[in-house]
């Protein structure tokens, strides 16, 4: 017969949280598969005049493209203002070389992990870098788009990213690093999945579902 372990159970991601992670899941999915089909349309033979393809994957790329411009834009406002300080409090775990010493023996199963807020140091940092690729992906999108589309949206795009051309040197570069920077999302999303599953089993918690339920728990007595 089982007996029940006693869990402690805490509310770590607000429903609004939730909704941008899987939102952004979703926009990231939609940009790579569209985004690398664009730069290799194969649907369409060589020398093919049927264009109507391509239009409705390069329309698919930018409707995701401004979802992620909208979420990044909302979970921005969430880290700095949300009422939960959960997010916030982790910076002082990054700011603390004790921390990033107790996470890494942590992950070779060295002691307790302790963290201040939701994430771990190494964690935040990672997130932090992403949010950086993210935010050059969305400049260097509405750089694209700007030249094809002057008018409305695509006007004020360009009077903002006007900069990234004289940066990079020519529209071809910004394309180019548009294209490799994708990669940052594959390498990124496989080690992503990859830990929070790990760190479920690790510290035997609720890793991965707290970021659809919203809850986080796990036994009393931890190791
Ligand atoms: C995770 C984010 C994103 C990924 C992974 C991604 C990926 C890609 C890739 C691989 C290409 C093809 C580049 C090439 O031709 O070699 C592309 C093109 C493009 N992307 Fe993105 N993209 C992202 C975000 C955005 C955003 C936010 C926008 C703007 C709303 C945007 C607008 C464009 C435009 C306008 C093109 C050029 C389409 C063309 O040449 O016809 N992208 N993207």
């Amino acid at each position: 017969m089982q007996h029940a372990i006693p869990h402690s159970r805490d509310k770590i991601f607000s429903p609004v949280i939730r909704i941008c992670h899987w939102l952004r899941f979703a926009a990231i999915i939609l940009l790579l598969v569209t985004g690398f089909y664009i730069a290799w349309p194969f649907l369409t033979a060589y020398g093919g005049s049927d264009n109507l393809i391509q239009g409705w994957v390069r329309f698919a790329h930018l409707i995701s493209g401004f979802v992620l411009i909208a979420v990044t834009l909302a979970r921005a406002y969430l880290y700095f203002f949300s009422r939960s300080d959960i997010e916030r409090r982790s910076v002082k775990d990054v700011v603390n070389p004790k921390s990033w010493i107790t996470q890494i023996k942590s992950y070779m199963w060295i002691g307790k992990l302790n963290k201040a807020g939701v994430y771990g140091p190494l964690q935040f940092v990672t997130y932090f870098g992403l949010t950086l690729v993210i935010v050059f992906m969305c400049l260097s999108g509405l750089a694209l788009h700007a030249n094809v589309y002057h008018e409305g949206l695509g006007g004020i795009a360009w009077t903002i990213n006007e900069w990234m051309l004289v940066w990079m040197g020519s529209l071809a570069a910004v394309r180019e690093w548009h294209h490799i920077a994708s990669w940052v999302f594959i390498i990124f999303i496989l080690v992503h999945v990859y830990m929070a599953v790990w760190t479920g089993i690790r510290f035997k918690h609720n890793s991965v579902d707290s970021i659809v339920s919203g809850y986080d728990y796990h036994p009393m007595k931890r190791d």
